[in-house]
């Protein structure tokens, strides 16, 4: 018989996964203790925007017509307990307030819930990222916790989705990463993901703190990676080159390769930061602080972007932002997403309306999520209602709509046909030539 699935907490990570699991043939269960969620998804409505999502879970939730019926969502933890064979754990462990270190109490409240309703052999799947060694710990209160006792067992699966392209990177990914303690573990695993494996999908199979640690390294080396080029941006200005030749030259050595050193005002997102801040604060705890030391200038060198567009964009006004009209196209933290968590185009935004400026936001997904953190922000509905009497105009996320702008015709209703570039993504050439001033991080002047 096919396995039976259940997916905890159905934010951007459990919602593919439950779409995702019910499109490779199970039967699923989602769980959430916000009751709204439940019924949205139930209804087959995503909570967030994620290209092809929402045609995902159409497909398989139980009650749309044509679907496979495969996929239902619930509240309740005795119903997942009973359900499941197979239980992914996919809650979010956000930054703790004033601490770097991050908040484990939504996993732990998952573990604990979840645990008095295992009263036979089951497999619980931890993918939240979480501190190096939460595992090991998890397991014991696991077996404790469990009516089952030691025929439930823990495997840690992390997750390595990237928001706009969650359902390819969930239902195609490119690797598959176990931490287990026993052979049931993988054996399941196997079996849940036997299709991406059959189209060759590596299957890794380690210990669990190492399946802890492969997903903060490898957040950190990106962060690194885009910290890196955002550096080399600050060379660049110093010494008049130009970053985004510079990193396609240096992105022809395949050793670095091409992929995430695209200068601009650096990453946000609910991911990388945060991450990069556990795993520094998780360090410390283990006494290996020294060794991840350098994070620490990744970050700040990562913030310091956000500060410098804001003076570049100052400086572009004439010195000062009073009474001056800024324009600041996107808010989400990267295109093709509505997520606004430490987005650093809103940041900019947010200082430069803090200093007096009069900001006007457009992002085509974002607006709604970005009313909520900063009402006090104006907001267009459209690309060129944003830029209508801008001073200047800040290009902060770089969704294709914005590429395919018509310089000519933005620069009809704007006040000066001065545009920021903050993504490195926009062709100076086209702007130039409708007689726009082109500038951005890291690049020449004129
Ligand atoms: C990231 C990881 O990529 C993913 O594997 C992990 O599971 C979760 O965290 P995500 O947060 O969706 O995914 O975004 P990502 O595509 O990594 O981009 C993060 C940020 O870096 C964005 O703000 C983006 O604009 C920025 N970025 C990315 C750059 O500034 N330059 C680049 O070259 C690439």
């Amino acid at each position: 018989m096919a396995l039976k699935i259940t997916v905890i907490g159905t934010g951007y990570l459990g919602a593919t996964h439950a779409a995702a699991m019910a499109e490779l043939g199970f039967e699923v269960l989602g769980l959430d203790v916000v009751p709204e969620k439940i019924e949205m998804l139930q209804r087959g409505e995503v909570p967030m925007y994620e290209p092809g999502l929402e045609e995902l879970l159409r497909r398989h939730v139980d009650g749309i017509e044509g679907a496979s019926g495969r996929l239902r969502f619930t509240t309740s933890y005795e119903e997942a307990g009973a359900f499941g064979d197979v239980h992914f754990v996919c809650v979010n462990t956000p930054q703790k307030h004033g601490e770097y270190a991050c908040d484990m109490s939504y996993v732990e409240s998952a573990f604990d819930a979840l645990a008095p309703h295992l009263t036979r052999p089951a497999l619980v799947v931890g993918k939240s990222t979480v501190p190096v060694g939460s595992a090991a710990r998890l397991a014991e209160r696991l077996a404790a916790a469990s009516p089952a006792g030691a025929q439930v067992e823990l495997a840690w699966n992390p997750e390595f989705l990237r928001e706009g392209f969650a359902v390819k990177d969930t239902l195609h990914p490119d690797r598959i990463v176990v931490g287990v303690a026993g052979e049931r573990g993988e054996e399941l695993l196997r079996e849940v993901y036997a299709t991406p494996i059959a189209e060759g999908s590596p299957f890794i199979v380690m210990d669990y703190p190492t399946s802890e640690l492969v997903k903060t390294s490898a957040n950190s080396f990106l962060a690194t990676k885009i910290s890196f080029i955002n550096a080399m941006a600050e060379v660049c200005e110093a010494a008049d080159g130009d970053v985004v030749k510079l990193a396609e030259a240096i992105g022809h050595d395949e050793r670095i390769g091409k992929k995430f050193l695209r200068a601009g005002i650096g990453f946000g997102g609910g991911c990388l930061p945060k991450d990069l801040r556990a795993f520094m604060a998780r360090a410390g705890e283990l006494g290996a602080d020294q060794a991840l030391t350098f994070l620490r200038e990744i970050d700040s060198i990562n913030m310091r972007r956000r500060g410098h567009m804001v003076e570049l964009t100052r400086d572009a006004v004439g010195g000062g932002f009073l009474g001056k009209r800024v324009a600041v196209l996107g808010a989400t933290f990267k295109p093709d997403s509505d997520d606004v968590r430490d987005s650093p185009a809103l940041n900019v935004a947010g200082q430069i309306h803090l200093q007096g400026g009069q900001v006007t936001v457009y992002d085509p997904k974002g607006m709604e999520n970005a009313r909520r953190v900063f009402p006090t922000l104006a907001y267009a509905d459209t690309a060129l209602d944003a830029v209508r009497g801008a001073d200047v105009v800040l290009h902060l996320t770089e969704w294709r709509e914005f590429r395919e702008l018509d310089p000519a015709a933005l620069g009809d209703v704007v006040a000066e046909r001065r545009i920021l570039d903050g993504r490195n993504a926009l062709d100076p050439q086209l702007w130039r030539k409708a007689g726009w001033t082109y500038r951005a991080l890291g690049r020449p002047k004129a």
